[in-house]
C-alpha cells in the first residue's frame, strides 16, 4: 500500500487520524488539517451491534476519497462484515480492517484481496493473540486494540502492552513484513510505551482532534514523540 505520509524511519511509523472525535458537520476540514502527516485516515464504522453506537457507512467514505489523496482505512466494527466489505472498497477504501471477534475471518481475507484492497485483523483488548495468529500470513495488518471499541476519548489499556509486544515480536519473528496498528487512548503521554511495544501505525482521534491545539499541531506534535520514542 502506498508509503504517503510516513515518517522515514526504519519502522515506518505512522499516523492514522482518527475522524471520529472530529466536527461531523466539518469532516473535510477535518481530513484537511491534518493531510501533512496522516499516512492514513481512519474511518470508525460501527453499525449499533457489534459496538452500540452508529456512525458511518460507505457513502462518507466515497465523499472522503474524493476529497483527500490520503489512503482511507475503515475500521470495521461490525456483525457482518462479509456482507459489507465490498461496499468500501467500491466507495474508494483502501483498507478495511476486520474484528477476529465476527468470525470468517479467512473468508474476509480471501474477499480483500479479490476486491484488490490491504486488509486488517483487529482483537480486542480481552482477545487472546493466538486468535490472529492463524491469519498473519494472510493479512496486511494486525490492529490491537487498546481500548474497548466503541467510542473515542477513553483511557488507554496499558495492560495489553504484553500482548502488543508479543504479537509484534511474532511478526517479526515470522518475517513478515506488516504492520501493527494500535488504537485507543493513543496520544502524547502512552504514545511511547506502544511504539517500544513495537507498534507502527498510530490510530489517535481525540489527541488530534479534541487536543486544544490545532489537529495539524497535535498530529505533528504526536509524530514527534513516536519518532523520539522509535529511535530510542
Ligand atoms: C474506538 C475507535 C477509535 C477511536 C479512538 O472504538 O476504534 O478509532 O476513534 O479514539 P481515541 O484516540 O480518542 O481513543
Ligand atoms: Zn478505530
Amino acid at each position: 500500500m502506498g508509503r504517503r505520509g510516513l515518517v522515514t524511519d526504519s519502522r515506518n511509523i505512522g499516523l492514522a487520524p482518527s475522524i471520529l472525535s472530529a466536527d461531523f458537520s466539518f469532516l473535510g476540514e477535518a481530513v484537511r488539517s491534518v493531510e501533512q502527516s496522516a499516512g492514513w485516515i481512519h474511518v470508525d464504522v460501527m453499525d449499533g451491534h457489534f459496538v452500540p453506537t452508529i456512525t458511518m457507512g460507505p457513502l462518507a467514505v466515497q465523499s472522503l476519497v474524493r476529497l483527500t489523496s490520503v489512503p482511507i482505512e475503515c475500521h470495521l466494527m461490525i456483525d457482518n462484515p462479509w456482507a459489507i466489505m465490498p461496499q468500501f472498497a467500491q466507495a474508494g477504501a483502501a483498507r478495511c480492517t476486520v474484528h477476529v471477534e465476527t468470525g470468517r475471518t479467512a473468508e474476509l481475507a480471501g474477499m480483500a484481496r479479490a476486491l484488490g484492497i490491504s486488509m486488517g485483523v483487529a482483537l480486542n483488548p480481552e482477545t487472546p493473540a493466538a486468535e490472529i495468529y492463524p491469519y498473519l500470513d494472510s493479512v496486511d495488518l494486525v490492529l490491537v486494540m487498546t481500548v474497548n471499541p466503541g467510542f473515542g476519548g477513553q483511557q488507554f489499556m496499558p495492560e495489553v502492552l504484553p500482548k502488543l509486544a508479543e504479537i509484534s515480536s511474532r511478526v517479526s519473528e515470522m518475517g513478515l513484513e506488516i504492520d501493527v496498528e494500535v488504537d485507543g487512548g493513543i496520544g502524547p503521554g502512552t504514545v511511547g510505551q506502544v511504539v517500544a511495544a513495537g507498534a507502527n501505525i498510530l490510530v489517535a482521534g481525540s489527541a488530534i482532534f479534541s487536543a486544544g491545539t490545532s489537529p495539524a499541531a497535535a498530529a505533528e506534535k504526536l509524530i514527534r514523540v513516536a519518532m523520539d520514542a522509535g529511535v530510542r
